[in-house]
């Protein structure tokens, strides 16, 4: 047994400009699903998974995500004067009071490495979550990050999220080879940042969740840079995997991608028709569209 992850990393420095012009004053981060930001999705997993320490690699314009964890006295105040106590507690649990937030600054856009990196002097020396909140995962049992971290402890190895992505997708995604894979996990032997669908060693993709330990941090040290001439994390996991074991662990659960509009449409659309009071609305609503539009959904 191995220990148990606490501290998770959010890297929330991007500039989201495939969201613009919402983007211009919302992070990206905090684009809603329903009434949730995405945010909120990626912390209640990491504390799910048993996190008490929530990292935030945040940039100088990013003040909406710190405000969002921080207390709200007047907003509390009215809502309780009002006697709104169902929103009060909406607003109240957005974090349990275990856990507590750190905001670290990343002052240059280097890549998704070196924001990890960042987070550095508040992970010190224990391994650690990473969870990237475009990749939004739904799962009716245990979250993605769960099912990971428990791996991660029983087997004493580090965890990188996969699923099965089109071989012409390969390009997008960070790719694993796992020859030993089990339908369920398999000890990564190789990882490629975005190879042509040609190059790729398969088409096991890495979606955005990790359980590392800290031994990563030397190789985003010393990394140089890599595709789109950024520090990326996938590089320092290939070399991390020369000394330390880390598996390839396809979560149960969907992942929606919520860094693309098509992405956000699906995680709309899946969650309000799960939903426990809209969905009946969200159904009516869906059918109607598509009615006045002619559009006929094969059964
Ligand atoms: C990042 C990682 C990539 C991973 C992807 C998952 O890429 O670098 O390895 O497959 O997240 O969402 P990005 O989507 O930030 O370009």
């Amino acid at each position: 047994m191995a220990q148990r992850i606490r501290k998770a990393v959010f890297p929330v420095a991007g500039l989201g400009t495939r969201f613009l012009p919402a983007t211009k004053t919302v992070p990206k981060e905090m684009l809603p699903i329903i009434d949730r930001p995405l945010i909120q999705y990626a912390v209640d997993e990491a504390i799910e998974a048993g996190c008490e320490t929530l990292i935030f690699v945040t940039n100088r314009y990013k003040h909406a995500v710190a405000d969002y964890f921080d207390k709200a006295y007047e907003l509390e105040q009215k809502l309780e004067k009002a006697g709104k106590l169902e929103q009060l507690a909406l607003v109240r649990e957005i974090l349990p009071p275990h856990v507590r937030a750190v905001f670290v600054t990343q002052a240059e856009a280097l890549g998704l490495g070196h924001a990890v990196l960042c987070a550095k002097p508040v992970v010190g020396d224990e391994p650690f979550a990473v969870l990237l909140p475009d990749d939004l995962i739904w799962n009716r049992g245990p979250g993605a990050l769960k099912q990971m971290a428990d791996h991660a402890e029983a087997e004493d190895v580090g965890v990188v999220a996969v699923q099965d992505v089109p071989r012409a997708l390969t390009g997008s995604y960070g790719i694993v080879s796992a020859p030993d894979f089990n339908q369920r996990h398999g000890l990564i032997q190789a990882i490629v940042e975005k190879p042509d669908p040609t190059d790729a060693p398969s088409t096991l993709a890495v979606v955005g969740r990790y359980v590392l330990p800290p031994g990563i941090f030397h190789y985003l040290e010393t990394a140089a840079p890599g595709a789109g001439g950024e520090i990326q994390l996938t590089d320092a996991i290939a070399r991390l995997i020369t000394d330390t074991r880390v598996d390839a662990y396809r979560f149960k659960g969907t992942r929606f991608d919520c860094g693309t509009h098509m992405g956000l449409i699906e995680a709309t659309i899946r969650f309000a028709l799960d939903h426990e009071t809209l969905s009946e609305g969200a159904r009516a609503t869906m059918q109607a569209a598509l009615d006045e539009l002619g559009v006929r959904i094969v059964e």
